[in-house]
């Protein structure tokens, strides 16, 4: 299956993340923020790497013939590795799996050969020095900038130095990966993690839980684009 491209790495990209969409009408959440939106972020938890469940495979096939974004699918599962096949074959682009899962170089890989953008996750109170090792394997480095499971928490501020370490570590050896935030992300958190070196910017609650989510797309884009 022919694959979205994900644009230029370390341009701004505004991904809004489903979990905070109507789970009952997708497609139509979907479609609302695609004028605003870069990317589409698909939040998959396993209800064992954290406490929540969401969804799978049949669910990005199903939301594939509504959108032509890049699907930037974020695996919260113990087991990744289980599901790569079944969510490239569903329609998925890229896919991202946290480091503290394990197995990451093989992972990494299995998700190369599938023909999917290759995405590491790290927690928050997971240092750099955990996903250093893999920066020339990867396409995105996702830093959770809250401890994942919900939508809806607040900004962790003290990842912010990992995402300056990140960004200079990129820069430093030219390397086209891109430094995705998830979680917190609002019109005040995104300047500061834009201004940090962070490019791809999730926002669940910030766009779906407000009550124009195209406008607040659009607004957290000029947020984003204020950052020093
Ligand atoms: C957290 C998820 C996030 C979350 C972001 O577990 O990975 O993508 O939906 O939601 P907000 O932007 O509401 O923090
Ligand atoms: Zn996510």
């Amino acid at each position: 299956m022919s694959k979205v491209n994900a644009g230029p790495a370390g341009a701004l990209r505004i991904a809004p993340s489903i979990l905070s969409a109507d789970f009952g009408s997708l497609s139509s959440g979907i479609v609302t923020v695609d004028g605003e939106t870069d990317w589409l972020h698909v939040d998959v938890m396993d209800g064992h790497f954290v406490p929540n469940l969401t969804i799978g495979p049949p669910v990005v096939k199903s939301l594939r013939k509504y959108s032509e974004k890049f699907f930037d699918c974020h695996l919260m599962m113990t087991e990744p590795g289980k599901y790569l096949e079944a969510f490239a074959k569903a329609g998925a682009d890229g896919c991202t799996v946290h480091v503290e899962v394990g197995g990451t170089r093989e992972l990494l890989s299995q998700c190369r050969d599938l023909g999917l953008r290759v995405g590491l996750a790290a927690n928050p109170d997971t240092p750099f020095s955990a996903v250093e090792p893999f920066l020339e394997e990867i396409d995105l480095l996702l830093l959770m900038t809250v401890f994942p499971g919900f939508g809806g928490q607040s900004f962790i501020a003290d990842v912010m130095p990992k995402v300056r370490a990140a960004r200079e570590a990129v820069d430093a050896r030219g390397l086209a990966v891109d430094i995705e935030v998830d979680g917190g992300i609002d019109t005040t958190t995104a300047p500061i993690a834009v201004g940090e070196g962070a490019n791809v910017l999730v926002a669940g609650n910030a766009i779906f839980g407000q009550e124009n989510p195209l406008h607040a797309a659009a607004i957290l884009r000029a947020a984003a684009a204020t950052a020093a």
